[in-house]
């Protein structure tokens, strides 16, 4: 009786030890970051190395496009923050989207995406441009087969999950996972808040005028003093149109809110110097010419915030020494570090 119990306790302890070798993945250490907010839990998808590595491969393979021309990479380019130096990056049969690329860093911290904020979470999203007919133009169905029958994704993909089959879920469960070790906190200006570098006197002057509510006014939505993120995460209208000339109803086309007319996504401020043109639609070409427009080019209308408190005078009105400054103060966000990162780099290179 007592042989067979123990006998029976050996069996599955082994059980355990063979299911633990079947799934290999290591967990993936985060760094602790300084005067960050809390990040927004991720109880579904845990990182792995082997699974952030398995998303890096997908995330620069164009077999997730139709006719094989396009990955997601072709759009999100490590060199300009994972977002793309033009009004409108091109997808599949040189179609044109009609947003401006977001950049892909510090994800984790968002609890909804895209400027109209339609997709919940970052492995939801990925979902998306695999079938948009003007970025990747596969279906689903199709995708799985073609992962499912690629030796390489095969091994890779039994070394994260175990021996599965492979379906969009787990898809986007690897692009996910590498999406969220794309961690941007190594500019200039991190190092001076860790008391590392020190500011000119130029991006002092920046630094300070951006945050005072009765100057550039800009904390209230682009957070870099409270907290390091350079956004607070949340949905505004700036004040770029006024109510007659929205053509892009942004939030307001997700919830159907009147409230929400115009209101975008809030962008960070990091790396902001790298991810020129500006806004939704790209309509700055220049950093210059996104404060100009805070300065003197804002339109005061119902649906413009009130954050926004400047807007009935068209802007916060700034010399030209301080715009001067507020760019420098801007260009101490550029983290050369993570876009020089061979972690992020292309893998197949
Ligand atoms: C053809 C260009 C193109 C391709 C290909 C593309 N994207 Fe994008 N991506 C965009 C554009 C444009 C936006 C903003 C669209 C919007 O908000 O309506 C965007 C937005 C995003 C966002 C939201 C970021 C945020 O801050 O809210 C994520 C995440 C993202 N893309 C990941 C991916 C992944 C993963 C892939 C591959 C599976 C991919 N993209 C393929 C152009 C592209
Ligand atoms: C009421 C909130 C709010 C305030 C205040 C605000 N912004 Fe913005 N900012 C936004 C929103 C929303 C967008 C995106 C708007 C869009 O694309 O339609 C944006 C976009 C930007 C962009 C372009 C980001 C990109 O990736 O395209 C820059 C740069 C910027 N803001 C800088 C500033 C500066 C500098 C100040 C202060 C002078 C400021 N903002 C004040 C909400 C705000």
């Amino acid at each position: 009786m007592f042989t067979k119990k123990l006998s029976f306790i050996i069996l599955l302890v082994f059980c355990f030890l063979g299911f633990q070798k079947l799934n290999k993945s290591t967990p993936y250490l985060f760094d602790d970051l300084f005067r960050f907010p809390k990040k927004i839990s991720n109880d579904l998808n845990p990182v792995s190395k082997e699974g952030a590595l398995l998303g890096r491969y997908l995330f620069y393979d164009s077999i997730l496009s139709k006719d094989y021309s396009i990955s997601c990479a072709s759009c999100h380019k490590q060199k300009f923050a994972f977002a793309d130096n033009k009004k409108f990056s091109i997808g599949i049969n040189d179609t044109e989207m009609n947003r401006n690329t977001l950049p892909l860093f510090n994800l984790e911290w968002y609890s909804s995406f895209f400027w109209d904020g339609r997709s919940a979470s970052i492995e939801n999203q990925a979902l998306i441009p695999v079938t948009a007919h003007n970025e990747m133009n596969l279906n689903w169905l199709e995708a799985e087969k073609r992962i499912n029958s690629n030796s390489f994704y095969k091994e890779k993909f039994k070394q994260v999950f175990g021996d599965v089959t492979i379906d969009s879920i787990l898809i986007t469960k690897a692009i996910g996972q590498f999406e969220r070790t794309l961690v941007s906190n190594n500019s200039k200006y991190d190092k001076v808040i860790k008391r590392e570098r020190a500011f000119s006197n130029e991006e002092l002057n920046g630094f300070v005028l951006v945050n005072d509510q009765s100057m550039a006014d800009c904390l209230q939505c682009h957070i870099t003093d409270a907290h390091a993120l350079g956004t607070n995460a949340k949905f505004a209208n700036n004040g770029l149109d006024n109510e007659l000339n929205l053509k892009d109803l942004g939030l307001y086309e997700t919830t159907q809110n009147l409230k929400n007319k115009g209101k975008f996504k809030i962008p960070s401020l990091r790396n902001i110097a790298l991810t020129a043109p500006y806004m939704h639609d790209g309509r700055f070409k220049s950093l210059e010419e996104v404060i100009d427009f805070y300065s003197e080019g804002v339109q005061s209308s119902k649906h413009t915030d009130s954050k926004m408190q400047y807007a009935h005078k068209g802007g916060v009105r700034l010399t030209d020494k301080e715009k001067a400054d507020i760019l420098a103060f801007l260009h101490t966000l550029t983290d050369s570090v993570f876009i020089s990162n061979k972690e992020f780099s292309n893998p197949f290179r």
